[in-house]
């Protein structure tokens, strides 16, 4: 992190300069001060962010994005969303297939389903602005510091690195766990209608669930169940793992674009090919030979 630039101004135009002075052109720096995260101003930032994702499980970034970013991402993330592979699928809570020797009102056997769209990294122009500040090394030592490791790798996944999820009228994204400890996605586009990011804390100890509570959120129970307030130009660092969340029918024309940034504790860490088939509908980038 040690290359990182430093005082970029805010207002450097897009286009020109470094990578990391167009990554950093991207935020409200007055906010959100990236920039200079070895400040006293980064430092109380960082500690900050940190302190609410620990007690919450939350770090929501509001207006993240800079008015003009938002409006040159989402018009990136629309003009390649028509190449999003859908995936359609039943799954529990826990992303397994239901366990039918358990007792029938168990969250184990109850099925949600989930419906969405992703583009892969590998259809992403590498100089935009989604990738540029993916690859910003300010945004990797942020994320560190608010997650509480020493230090953060870019995924090393061809397709899943930096993604764009896209849900179109009828998608959705069931009650479920995630496996990876924290989740980064950004908010381009809201629905017309639905694609709230609902999500209920508080059911899961470790590994350990209330089978009660979380069977009566999944019967439709709304006790605890609180509508993150996750806008276009927000920025979510969430702990998917301990929290059940979902995202809720979407309807009406308008598509739902959210990328997912995907980072990880350990370097050249990637999805399986199982999974990159089952997100991308395929293993390899485009234009590999096989
Ligand atoms: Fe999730």
């Amino acid at each position: 992190m040690r290359d990182r630039d430093r005082g970029t101004p805010p207002q450097a135009p897009h286009g020109a300069g470094s990578a990391s002075d167009r990554a950093a052109a991207l935020i409200d720096l007055a906010r959100h001060p990236l920039d200079r995260l070895d400040s006293a101003e980064g430092q109380a930032f960082i500690a900050r962010c940190r302190r609410t994702f620990q007690d919450s499980g939350v770090c929501l970034l509001k207006g993240f994005l800079l008015p003009e970013a938002l409006q040159k991402m989402t018009a990136e993330a629309a003009s390649v969303a028509p190449e999003a592979f859908y995936c359609h699928k039943q799954h529990t809570a826990f992303l397994g297939p239901a366990d039918e020797s358990l007792p029938a009102d168990h969250p184990g056997r109850h099925l949600e389903d989930t419906y969405v769209g992703s583009v892969a990294s590998d259809l992403l122009p590498p100089e935009g602005p989604l990738v540029t500040l993916y690859r910003w090394p300010a945004l990797l030592e942020f994320l560190a510091g608010v997650i509480g490791l020493p230090r953060l790798y870019h995924f090393a996944d061809p397709l899943g690195a930096v993604s764009v999820n896209v849900f179109q009228a009828g998608g959705q994204h069931g009650w479920h766990f995630d496996e990876a400890s924290f989740s980064v996605t950004l908010m381009l586009q809201t629905a017309e209608t639905g694609g709230l990011y609902e999500y209920c804390p508080g059911l899961r100890q470790g590994d350990v669930e209330d089978t009660e509570a979380l069977a009566k959120v999944l019967a439709g129970g709304r006790q605890g169940v609180i509508t993150m307030d996750f806008q276009p130009g927000d920025f979510l660092v969430f702990a998917g793992r301990d929290a059940l969340h979902r995202v809720t029918t979407v309807a009406g024309e308008r598509l739902r674009l959210v990328p997912v940034l995907s980072f990880s504790d350990r370097p050249d860490d990637s999805n399986s090919p199982e999974v990159r088939e089952l997100f991308w509908g395929r293993s390899e980038p485009r234009g590999a030979t096989a």
